[in-house]
């Protein structure tokens, strides 16, 4: 069976291409949840909604906008993506693939991926943000399984340097400069909706995991997948379960992702300052 979306990022593309002329952003930003103000921080802008874009997905969840703003943020030309699809939606692994792949066309370099985390590190607290230097996939597959679109990509492809150490170095460096405290760690990729059992966050503390979160994951395997470069920074919102008294939810999530926020945007403006060169 062919995939009924597979032309979807070329459509996309060309949307861009109508709506911006001759804008061609180098970097892209997924915002995750509660992370969403940053849109506020790009200028000479301008906003397309998801809906207009083939192959975008209309996000469902609280915190999660639905619309791509291209822009400038430090000199970069920048395509942000406010709002996400998550596995739990409903929707497969898949759902963020056509949009990924319509950024590498229009000429994203690098992959920006931000997210909310729960963190299994009691040394990394509620509003720290944290440098991303590996993965665990805990989803039920990839977005990839299928037959492939070698227009985008090889079959098989390595994940090594998956998060690009050069970008990891880069970003640890300016948050020196910033006086942040960036930590780095291990993100967990687990289905959700529901958070974990504090049984489930020791197994993944053995696992190896320094972050948990519900996203992220299927869009820098699509991203590598067709060769962009992946940086990603968490916002840690809570401890995980097990580690705190505190009971979690979506609201406590985005309470404590507007602190770490702050620290976020002062980092990635400094990112794409130094990107622009
Ligand atoms: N678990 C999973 N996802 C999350 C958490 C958590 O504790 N916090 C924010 N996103």
């Amino acid at each position: 069976m062919t995939d009924p979306l597979a032309d979807a990022p070329f459509e996309a593309a060309s949307v861009l291409a109508a709506r911006a002329p001759g804008f061609k952003p180098k970097m892209a930003i997924i915002l995750g949840s509660g992370l969403s103000g940053f849109a506020a921080e790009i200028t000479n802008g301008q906003t397309i909604d998801y809906a207009d874009l083939p192959g975008f997905p209309m996000p469902s969840v609280e915190g999660h906008v639905g619309k791509l703003h291209l822009g400038y943020v430090g000199g970069l030309p920048v395509a942000c993506l406010q709002g996400r699809k998550h596995y739990y939606e409903g929707r497969g692994l898949g759902a963020m693939t056509p949009a990924i792949r319509a950024l590498k066309l229009a000429g994203v370099e690098t992959l920006l991926v931000t997210n909310a985390t729960g963190s299994l590190r009691p040394d990394v607290l509620p509003g720290r943000v944290v440098l991303i230097n590996d993965h665990i996939n805990l989803l039920p597959g990839t977005p990839l399984v299928g037959p492939n679109d070698a227009r985008f990509g090889p079959r098989f492809f390595s994940m090594a340097n998956a998060y690009d150490a050069e970008l990891g170095a880069q970003l640890s460096n300016l948050a020196v400069g910033l006086n942040i405290d960036l930590a780095t760690g291990v993100y967990l990729a687990t289905p959700g909706p529901n958070f974990e059992t504090a049984a489930e966050i020791r197994m993944m503390a053995r696992l190896g995991a320094d972050l948990v979160g519900m996203s992220s994951v299927p869009e820098v395997i699509v991203a590598r997948h067709c060769a962009m470069k992946v940086a990603a920074l968490s916002v840690v919102t809570n401890l995980a379960e097990g580690l705190t008294q505190e009971e979690l939810s979506h609201e406590h999530t985005l309470k404590h992702a507007s602190v770490g926020a702050v620290d976020l945007t002062r980092l990635i403006k400094a990112f794409a300052q130094s990107l622009a060169g």
